[in-house]
């Protein structure tokens, strides 16, 4: 299998730039997949923001397994760190983003009413890696035509802080921080995901990776999609790729085939599957 490389000048770049926000809000949102919650966090945002309270939104909750979410709301929840899971794109659990914060950051603005200051907005900025669903959660949480409060000191040229309601502005835009990795089954898991874009990666690869993740869990919509027989399930990863590409129309076009085969769990299509297991990862890396 060959190696999926990545670019530390760029992981620089990024925080560079989430280093000269922070200082200008109170809470930051780790945004994560659902699917992947361990492997596409990065350590050096808990680094950089230790100082600030962390929230971590667990995106794209309706394409990871559901029993596998409550598992890792149950761990972060318990290791102090809160986190809530969200449907980005319908806009299920949104809600209790600020919910979530209201609490922890009320003692702080407790604090700043005694000493008498003017009651102001929660500030917050969301980070995560790419295609995660930072801009949809955003967009889900402001009204972006009633936005826009004019740029303040600090802040980089061409940004604004969004309005939520009378309580709360995001600034306009997400931190992207590349995903820090130094196992290559955390690069498996960003790439099948689409964290790490495809031409840093073989499809054939991911494939057959996902065919080893998934192929023993939810096998009725896995085989019912891809019209396996129980026989098949003896096959080989590469064979059962092969049969896979055959099945679906695509003859002996593996590259197609395994393209398929990524979107389908991108998608869900072959069922919903979370790839990382709550309290076992951090040995992994
Ligand atoms: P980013 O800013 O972190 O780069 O991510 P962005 O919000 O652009 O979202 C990337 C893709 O993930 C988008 O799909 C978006 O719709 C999808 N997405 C975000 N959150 C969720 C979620 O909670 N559930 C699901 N199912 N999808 C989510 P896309 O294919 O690029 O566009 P489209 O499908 O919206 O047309």
């Amino acid at each position: 299998m060959a190696q999926i490389q990545w670019f530390p000048g760029h992981m620089a770049k990024a925080i560079r730039q989430f280093e000269e926000n922070i200082s200008l809000v109170d809470i930051v949102f780790e945004v994560i997949d659902a699917r992947i919650p361990y492997s596409s966090q990065n350590p050096e945002i808990k680094r950089i923001s230790s100082a600030k309270p962390h929230l971590y939104i667990l995106t794209k909750k309706d394409l990871a397994d559901p029993n596998m979410t409550n598992k890792w709301l149950e761990f972060f929840n318990q290791t102090d760190n809160p986190a809530i899971a969200v449907d980005a794109k319908t806009k299920f659990g949104i809600n209790n983003v600020l919910k979530t914060i209201m609490p922890i950051l009320k003692p702080k603005l407790d604090h700043e009413k005694q000493k008498g200051m003017k009651k102001r907005p929660i500030r917050a900025i969301s980070i995560g890696v790419p295609n995660v669903g930072k801009s949809t959660v955003l967009n889900r949480l402001v009204n972006r035509r009633a936005a826009q409060v004019g740029n303040r000191p600090g802040v980089t040229k061409g940004q604004q802080w969004l309005k939520s309601g009378e309580k709360f502005e995001l600034l306009d835009t997400p931190g992207i921080l590349w995903p820090k990795f130094q196992s290559q089954e955390v690069a498996n898991k960003l790439a099948l995901t689409g964290a790490i874009k495809n031409t840093a990666y073989h499809a054939d690869d991911i494939a057959l990776y996902a065919l080893k993740m998934i192929r023993g869990l939810n096998t009725n919509q896995f085989a019912k999609r891809y019209r396996l027989t129980e026989d098949d399930f003896n096959l080989s990863d590469v064979d059962l790729l092969m049969k896979i590409t055959k099945n679906v129309g695509m003859r002996d076009d593996f590259e197609r085939g395994s393209q398929r085969i990524i979107q389908d769990f991108r998608s869900a299509k072959i069922g919903r599957f979370t790839l990382d297991i709550p309290g076992l990862e951090r040995n992994n890396d």
